[in-house]
Parts: structure tokens; sequence; C-alpha cells
């Protein structure tokens, strides 16, 4: 079966990840969206043109999303499934006291009220599309139960996008719509500098992050609506 899958923030990281992975099936068609361009992104870009789509987005400027979604329906009446992967981490060395607005504003702005419009846009294709799928990239930060207490501005913003995740469950559940918040692990990105070096905590790397969102979350046959999962497929509390 050909399927549609919209993938933000992928020049890098685990979303990098996901579009190379999600490539290989020649039955996928892939949209990527960036804010910057890559190297890596180009040759994949290069080496996979007719499959594969990058459209510019910036998910922190209202205007660059809807720009970016008249070019996505030029390019296609359907998505399967989107991924809100593109996230920002704007505190990570301060403490409560210590947070500003503008960090609060930019992790809100990024990592919660972008996936909204960026779901917000893409329904009507989802519509369209027999998977119906949507996979907010969340964190362990964001979950109530597991939070460390640290990183309050992306801790917040990420709970947030939990609680879209939940309200879109129960909206759409009746039109067969399956959205699901995700835990991609502790993942040696350019987010989290302090894994590649010496003596760092577990964790794993962006290759892994993907494999299990694409086995676990996406392409599982279980029904996750509404649920809150890590990469590997474990129930997260939220
Ligand atoms: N790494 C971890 O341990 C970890 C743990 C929990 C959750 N996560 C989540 O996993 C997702 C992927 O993170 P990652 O680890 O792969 O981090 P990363 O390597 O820092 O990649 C972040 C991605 O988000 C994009 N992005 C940031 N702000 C954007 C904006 N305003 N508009 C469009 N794109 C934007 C970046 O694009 P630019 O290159 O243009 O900045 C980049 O593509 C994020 O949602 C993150 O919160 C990661």
């Amino acid at each position: 079966m050909k399927k549609t899958i919209l993938v933000t923030g992928c020049n890098r990281g685990i979303g990098f990840c996901l579009i190379q992975k999600l490539i290989k099936d020649v039955n996928n068609i892939v949209i990527g969206t960036t804010r910057s361009n890559t190297s890596a992104l180009s040759d994949l870009k290069e080496a996979n043109h007719d499959r594969l789509h990058i459209i510019e987005m910036d998910v922190g400027i209202e205007k660059s999303i809807t720009d970016a979604f008249l070019k996505i329906s030029n390019l296609s009446t359907s998505l399967d499934v989107l991924i809100n992967n593109a996230g920002y981490a704007p505190d990570k060395t301060k403490k409560g006291e210590n947070v500003s607005r503008s960090d609060m504003m930019d992790a809100f702005e990024i990592n919660t009220l972008g996936p909204l419009l960026v779901i917000q846009q893409s329904l009507p294709l989802l519509r369209n599309g027999l998977m119906k799928k949507i996979i907010n990239i969340s964190s362990l930060l964001g979950s109530h139960a597991m939070n460390p207490g640290r990183q309050i501005a992306y801790s917040t913003a990420k709970c947030a996008l939990g609680m879209i995740t939940s309200v879109f469950a129960k909206e759409l559940e009746s039109e067969g719509f399956a959205i699901v918040a995700v835990h991609p692990g502790t993942v040696a990105t350019d987010m989290r500098p302090d894994l590649k070096l010496p003596g760092a905590m577990p964790h794993i790397q962006p290759e892994e992050s993907a494999d299990g969102i694409l086995n676990n979350a996406v392409f599982t046959k279980e029904n996750l609506n509404g649920r809150f999962i890590t990469w590997n497929g474990e129930t997260m509390a939220w």
C-alpha cells in the first residue's frame, strides 16, 4: 500500500533518521519539513528526488506553517501519517526560579503551538488518507509521573502537548484516527550534547529511536489512540 508520511524537523537528529528509514520503502512518499538545510538532507533528497519532498517550515511561525501547507497540498491530496517531531529546549541549564518569559514562550511556541497548528493544517489531508495517524514526539520531561524536576519551560510545553494529544484523540476517535504521544528515549542528538561526553548517562542513538518510533507507534496494528508510549513500545505514565 502506498503511504504518504509527513515529518517535521527532518534536517538532523531523530527527524532525519525517521525520513532516512521511511524513504527506504519504495511504497512510501515522504514529505519532510525543515527550517534549515544540512548537507546530509541535500544528499538524501538527491538520491530520492522522486519520493522525498523537502518543504521549508518554521513551526514557530504561523505564516510559515500555512505557506508550507499550500505547497504540501499541491504535492498530495492525502496524508497517511503526521509525525510532529520538531522540538526545542531553550532552558537546559535554568532552574524554575530563573526561567525567563521568553524561554517559556519559545518552548510553548515550538513544542506545543507549532504541533497544534500543524495538526490543524494536516487534518483535511489526513482525512483523505487511510492510516489517519498523528504521532506527537513528546518527552519523559512532559510526564507528571516521570518528571525529574528540571527544564520547566520545555517540560511544561511537552506536558501541554500531551493534553493536545488527549483532546484530539477524543475529538477524532469516531473518525478512526489514532493520536499518540511518544517519548523517543534519551537520545544522543544535538539536543543532548552531554550524551556525547565520556561517562554520559545511558542513552540510545537516533537510529534506534527512529526504528522504535516507526515499529511501535507508526506501523503497529495496536490501537494506540490517546496513549503515551516510549520509543520501545512501553506505556509512559502521563
Ligand atoms: N534527544 C533526546 O534525548 C530527546 C528526548 C526527549 C524528547 N526529544 C524530542 O525529540 C524530538 C527531536 O529532537 P532531537 O533529539 O532529534 O533534537 P535535535 O537534533 O536538536 O533536532 C531538533 C529538530 O527540531 C527542529 N526545530 C527546532 N525548532 C524548530 C522550529 N522553530 N521550526 C522547525 N523546526 C525546528 C530542528 O531544526 P533546526 O536545525 O532548524 O534547528 C531539528 O530538525 C524533539 O521534539 C525533542 O523535543 C528528544
